[in-house]
């Protein structure tokens, strides 16, 4: 008599998930030789894994000159506002770290509007250093609103693209410093709608410990194109190829790694791309991104597309990439009355 098996073998390899769908149509006789195949099956595959990661060669790690870590090191600038006590009296379960430019303050507005409102789990702040042109009124008008809103936290390095990766060291430093009890934080750009359910969800059943996860970025390659906006001169970067990073656009981690990152950092010379180089303090940390994808249609959660604005399709996403300040309060407002419908 025939009868069939289905076996549905999930193995999780560093390229992600893949799903193989056997369909055998076997002899009850055969039935032993079939499990002992699969068996053997799956013990080759777990060992070739563990060979594939413990090949994975990491450079040991040298410490930096104490002149390359300067321009980094958080120590090098100093607070012109700060909120010290943002978590003296609470521990957040999410913290939003936003980099913005001085000037963005349509950005901010909608922000706090929108998921970065004040939360009872949640607490946004809004990173910056200090304009580019002096004397133009942005700075006295941003501390009016720092008075206003107490979500401020400005240091006195020029605010520029290249020096995004200053920016997000400062970052880091401040959570380890001032609020290393948070559970989560959420490194996310000001032009990104963040589905702050869904994510509050996800993150209730995700480790506390070493965890990363955004829209992960593979063998990048580095560009070498001067005229690019993310071109990396072969000194400042000598590889072809960047290790495994996310997108800077918004990533979470566990609070824990705000420090191992500051830490690392001594160890990795700047580059200008402020999330490549988080991901080299990772490689140093040898802490492995972890994909957001979603079953069936392994649906990237952090998308970083553009992505034409539906309330249930933006339900089913973490953040979706690209808004004006407009915009983003805009599609929020009919995300929120409506998104538990979907
Ligand atoms: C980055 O900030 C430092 C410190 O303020 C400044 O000296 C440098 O010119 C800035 N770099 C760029 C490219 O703006
Ligand atoms: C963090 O938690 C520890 C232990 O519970 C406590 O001693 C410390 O004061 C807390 N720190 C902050 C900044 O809340």
């Amino acid at each position: 008599k025939v009868q069939c098996h289905y076996f549905l073998l999930s193995s999780v390899t560093a390229t992600g998930t893949k799903l193989f769908l056997y369909r055998c149509v076997l002899s009850s006789c055969s039935w032993r030789l079939v499990k002992f195949l699969a068996a053997s099956a799956v013990l080759v595959l777990s060992l070739q894994i563990l060979v594939y990661e413990l090949s994975t060669d990491l450079p040991t790690p040298v410490l930096l000159s104490e002149e390359d870590y300067r321009v980094l090191s958080p120590q090098t600038y100093k607070y012109i506002l700060n909120q010290p006590a943002a978590c003296k009296h609470r521990t957040p379960f999410l913290v939003f770290m936003v980099p913005v430019a001085p000037q963005q303050v349509e950005a901010r507005q909608a922000v706090r509007k929108t998921w970065g409102a004040p939360g009872a789990e949640t607490l946004t702040l809004f990173f910056m250093g200090v304009p580019e042109e002096q004397g133009s009124g942005v700075q006295e008008q941003l501390e009016a609103e720092s008075g206003r809103h107490a979500d401020i936290i400005q240091m006195d390095f020029v605010d520029s693209y290249p020096n995004l990766t200053i920016k997000t060291m400062m970052m880091m430093n401040w959570l380890a410093t001032h609020c290393p009890n948070a559970s989560y934080a959420m490194k996310v750009d000001s032009d990104i709608f963040v589905n702050i359910f869904y994510l509050m969800q996800r993150l209730r059943g995700s480790p506390r410990w070493g965890y990363i996860t955004g829209s992960v970025i593979r063998n990048g390659k580095v560009r070498r194109d001067s005229s690019s906006k993310w071109f990396v001169s072969k000194q400042m970067y000598p590889k072809d190829r960047y290790p495994t990073y996310m997108s800077g656009a918004g990533y979470v981690f566990s609070s824990d790694l705000a420090w191992r990152i500051s830490w690392a950092s001594r160890y990795v010379k700047m580059i200008p791309l402020e999330d490549v180089y988080v991901g080299l303090c990772l490689q140093v940390l040898d802490v492995r991104p972890v994909y957001s994808y979603s079953l069936p249609f392994m649906t990237n959660l952090f998308e970083v597309r553009d992505l034409q604005y539906d309330r249930c399709t933006f339900a089913r996403r973490v953040i979706v990439n690209g808004f004006s300040p407009s915009e983003l309060v805009r599609v929020w407002q009919d995300f929120y009355q409506g998104h538990v419908h979907c």
